[in-house]
């Protein structure tokens, strides 16, 4: 039976091996958590790393690793130190990932892991050879792997081949500057489909594809000398129906048994109805502006002193790629923020800011969703962002108000939200201000529009309306042969 292969760095499980037992973890980030629900519910085989390298497995455990991925329905591309060195940390997250989120001053061009994140491509595009049927349909992700297309295109010249990015693609000011620049286009042009979150990310690169191949192309589509490709934007949801499922049975659960975090969050609403909680989920990435939301957070209890010990900020931050310089200094500058924020407002029974550097289960995010009056992201630049849309879904009683950067992908779909510049610490201040005191009438009016239109656009559908465009694609593509 023809099969969708699914291509991706991470798989949508993590697995780490203590004393010799192996555990699978799952993956955080949009792209997993995204596209796990897609890969539950099809017939799909999903190949990635599975975040050990060759050197942490031991001998004769592989054949376990495999068992165990296998149960994900995924299957693994075995990496060395030397290559996550040089293709994970080095060419995929200090030189792209900065780059395309406009940290142009993070980005570093070095030949050594440019070279490494090829050869690594390679092996994943080998992977994919080795598994997939002539009619099987492959469908790359993200900026770690954006060669793969054409070099799967090259071996497998008639195969459907789709592609989506989700991170922004900069403009071509910025992308230019890459030494790399071609080398990269013409891998993404292996595809039959690329897809990208939004509109702008999409006109961005066809103005690159135009500018720097001087290719032929016309509204959306691509024309090579043998083949069209497509340019598309899909904005990627939300398994909606999970988050608010799992939300209607944490209401329904308020007699029984709850977390320990629960717990605590109900003990501090009981001792002041009248407090409020502001909620960020982030991974610790430069991108999301924690830094700066902490200083507008500072800002705002000086501007309006009135809410001193009436307000709590959870700060969750997942570790991430901490083996990078950038985000390493990161941690260190969040860590001395939320302590000097904490030294100076804290009192005897306010702590203003709760910082949690961890990874929580899924049933500790929807206590915080839930518990939570106001969520607030401030990404300086993000692909989409996800957690916008999952608060929203959880969010039963339609109370609730979302504070969204104008900078994520996810604001072009969230008009209702309260949208911001997370560099305008006055307005962010006086947009806290206006969320604390929106009447609750105004906050169900803004979320019944937005949980409408989630429920709708959700993860399944995005997956769908991809797939569908991209036979439709290999339809025209196959009349364009043969004019
Ligand atoms: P990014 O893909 O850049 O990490 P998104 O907001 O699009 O940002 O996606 C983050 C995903 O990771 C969400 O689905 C969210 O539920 C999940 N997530 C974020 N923080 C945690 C955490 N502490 N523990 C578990 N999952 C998390
Ligand atoms: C973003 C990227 C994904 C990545 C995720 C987590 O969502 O688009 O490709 O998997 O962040 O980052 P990590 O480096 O841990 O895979």
């Amino acid at each position: 039976m023809d099969k969708t292969i699914i291509i991706s760095n991470r798989l949508p499980v993590q697995l780490q091996i203590d004393n010799g037992s192996i555990t699978a973890i799952p993956s955080v980030g949009g792209l997993a958590t995204g596209m796990k629900s897609v890969h539950s519910g099809g017939d799909s085989l999903w190949i990635g790393w599975s975040g050990l390298t060759d050197e942490e497995i031991p001998d004769g455990l592989a054949p376990e690793i495999d068992k165990a991925l296998a149960k994900h329905g995924s299957s693994k591309v075995n990496l060395t130190s030397e290559e996550v060195d040089g293709f994970y940390y080095g060419f995929s997250n200090r030189t792209i990932w900065p780059l395309f989120h406009y940290f142009l001053e993070y980005s570093e061009f070095e030949l050594q892991s440019w070279e490494t994140y090829k050869a690594v491509n390679q092996k994943f595009a080998d992977a994919i050879l080795k598994e997939a049927g002539e009619n099987d349909t492959i469908w790359v992700h993200d900026y770690q792997l954006m060669l793969v297309p054409q070099m799967v295109r090259e071996k497998r010249p008639n195969i459907s081949i789709g592609f989506f990015l989700h991170i922004p693609f900069p403009s071509y000011e910025i992308f230019r500057t890459m030494p790399w620049r071609k080398e990269v286009l013409m891998g993404l042009l292996g595809s039959d489909l690329i897809g990208f979150h939004t509109y702008d990310y999409e006109r961005h690169f066809l103005s690159s594809v135009r500018r720097l191949l001087g290719l032929e192309v016309s509204f959306n589509d691509i024309y090579l000398e043998d083949r069209v490709i497509k340019v598309d934007s899909f904005p990627m949801g939300i398994d909606y129906k999970k988050f608010s499922d799992a939300a209607k049975k944490h209401d329904e659960n308020k007699t029984g048994q709850r977390s320990e975090l629960q717990r605590r969050l109900d003990m501090h609403k009981e001792s002041d109805p009248e407090a409020k909680f502001f909620l960020s989920i982030d991974r610790l990435d430069y991108s999301k502006g924690i830094a700066k939301r902490l200083n507008a957070f500072e800002y705002f209890l000086t501007k309006y002193p009135q809410y001193k010990e009436k307000v709590r900020l959870i700060v969750l931050a997942v570790p991430s790629r901490s083996n990078v310089p950038q985000y390493q200094l990161l941690k260190k500058e969040i860590d001395e923020l939320v302590g000097r924020i904490n030294g100076e407002f804290s009192t005897v029974s306010w702590t203003p800011i709760w910082y949690f550097y961890r990874s929580m289960p899924f049933e500790n995010l929807i206590d915080l969703y839930t518990s939570s009056d106001i969520a607030w992201l401030t990404p300086i630049r993000d692909g989409m962002n996800l957690v916008a849309k999952e608060y929203i879904a959880t969010r039963t009683d339609k109370t609730g108000v979302l504070i969204l950067s104008e900078m994520a992908g996810s604001a072009n779909e969230m008009n209702e939200a309260l949208l911001i510049n997370p560099n305008n610490f006055e307005e962010i201040a006086d947009t806290l201000y206006e969320a604390i005191n929106m009447p609750k009438e105004e906050q169900q009016a803004r979320n019944a529009i937005l949980q409408k239109r989630l429920e709708r656009y959700n993860v399944e559908k995005w997956a769908n309306d991809f797939m569908t465009s991209l036979k439709n694609q290999k339809l025209i593509d196959h009349s364009y042969k043969s004019r």
